[in-house]
């Protein structure tokens, strides 16, 4: 994949200097560690301890920069703190009680899920603020999700129609507790939520009333939005899209019903969110890791590059054939960074591109290349899209200055249902 010059020569700056390249910190020799052998070998004491270089790392393995991680999780607490309003993050994204820990600590409000089993998995993590931002539907779901509902006061889920409002009272009242739902309200994509409006006032005010159940506000989660090109294109969408929702928080205050939670947005408009009056608080989750699909959205300072963010996600991989003219293989496929796109990019370097579209082998085709590879070299590969990656992983290794400071588990890893 190709930009335009003055595209590709602002994002070819931005990731030099957010990145380290590869030729600088590339060691003479590989291990090959997995991370067993890592978690055997530190038996207890601190990983950091043993100074392992990434570099020794088995591949392709998922690694995170704690120094590009820390400064995200930074933007975000500042940046909402400013706006007056929250960041309560999606764990979607990272499925990772060790970063659900991080954002806590900076101030999230609490942690968005995607799933109850992605719920649960944090929650026997010790994650005990979790906001369920999709709506169960089939009695076993329900009853799971009242059994968390039980075990963690802080758990909160979703509801879109009247019908499952009325299933959520019973197993609620079954289960012998008070649940906390939010009604879900679409922003205009029609892929989940109730029509705002009469039809979401009608929904909040049988919550309110219906036993077992405790209203606590609405969730407008608008991703047609994310990744519009452009900061003041997608400010007026995110925007205009969210001004229903906005009129059917209103409603609902002036009526008595509580709106302490007005939950949406993401990474690509975690600073447009806030103008949208009651809005409380943004379930951003790309911004930990960012991937080339938000790169390519440009920000507010920048109009080619998302810069507000640093990739701090990356794939390594090894070089398995360099033999023929313009081009090396690597062990880094589908399997590895899946088939979305844009394609991943090579960390730090220029002049090349990347596909994966083999399960096993990943594809380096030189243009006008910064580096040539010989067959062994490692490299680091800047993700296409951060939440599909990490659900290809056990672990990830969290890494300092190219020493790997922890292993962490991807705890919610597959917890799809
Ligand atoms: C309901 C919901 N909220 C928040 C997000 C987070 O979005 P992003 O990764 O763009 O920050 C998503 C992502 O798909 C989502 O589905």
């Amino acid at each position: 994949m190709m930009n335009a010059p003055s595209q590709s020569l602002s994002r070819r700056s931005f990731l030099g200097a957010a990145g380290v390249s590869a030729t600088v910190l590339a060691p003479g020799r590989a291990k090959g560690l997995t991370g067993s052998e890592i978690e055997a070998r530190a038996a207890g004491r601190e990983v950091a301890e043993f100074g392992i270089s990434m570099w020794d790392l088995d591949t392709p393995a998922l690694l995170v920069d704690l120094d590009a991680l820390d400064a995200n999780i930074a933007t975000m607490a500042r940046t909402t703190a400013a706006n007056g309003i929250a960041p309560r993050p999606h764990a979607k994204t990272h499925k990772c009680p060790a970063i659900a820990r991080l954002q806590l600590e900076a101030g999230a409000l609490g942690i968005s899920v995607a799933k109850v089993s992605e719920a649960q998995a944090l929650f026997d993590h010790g994650i005990d603020r979790l906001l369920l931002t999709t709506s169960n539907v089939t009695p076993f779901k329900i009853r799971r999700a009242m059994g968390l509902a039980k075990q963690c006061p802080g758990f909160i889920q979703t509801t879109d129609t009247e019908a499952n409002a009325r299933a959520l009272s019973e197993a609620a009242v079954a289960a012998g507790i008070d649940a906390d739902v939010t009604v879900d309200v679409d922003p205009g994509g029609h892929r989940t939520g109730i029509t705002p409006g009469e039809p979401a006032l009608r929904l909040a005010q049988l919550v309110d009333q219906l036993p077992g159940l405790t209203l606590r506000g609405i969730l407008c989660y608008d991703g047609g939005s994310q990744h519009v090109k452009g900061f003041e294109k997608r400010k007026a969408q995110t925007l205009g899209r969210l001004a229903a929702a906005a009129d059917t928080c209103e409603r609902m205050r002036a009526s008595g019903l509580d709106t302490g939670i007005f939950s949406g947005g993401g990474t690509g408009s975690y600073n447009i969110d806030h103008e949208t009056p009651g809005f409380t608080d943004v379930q951003c989750g790309s911004y930990v890791f960012m991937d080339a699909q938000y790169l390519e959205i440009g920000g507010a300072t920048d109009p080619d590059v998302y810069t507000d963010f640093q990739p701090s996600l990356t794939i390594l991989a090894t070089v398995l054939n360099a033999q023929y003219e313009g081009r090396a293989t690597t062990d880094a496929g589908a399997k590895a960074c899946t088939i979305n796109r844009p394609w991943a990019i090579v960390k730090g370097e220029s002049g090349m591109s990347y596909t994966s579209g083999s399960d096993e082998f990943g594809t380096i085709r030189y243009e006008d290349p910064s580096r040539v590879y010989k067959v062994g070299d490692k490299l680091e590969l800047i993700v296409s899209h951060c939440d599909p990656v990490v659900n290809l992983y056990d672990r990830m290794y969290a890494v300092r200055g190219g020493l790997v400071e922890a292993v962490w588990p991807i705890a919610a890893r597959g917890m799809s249902a």
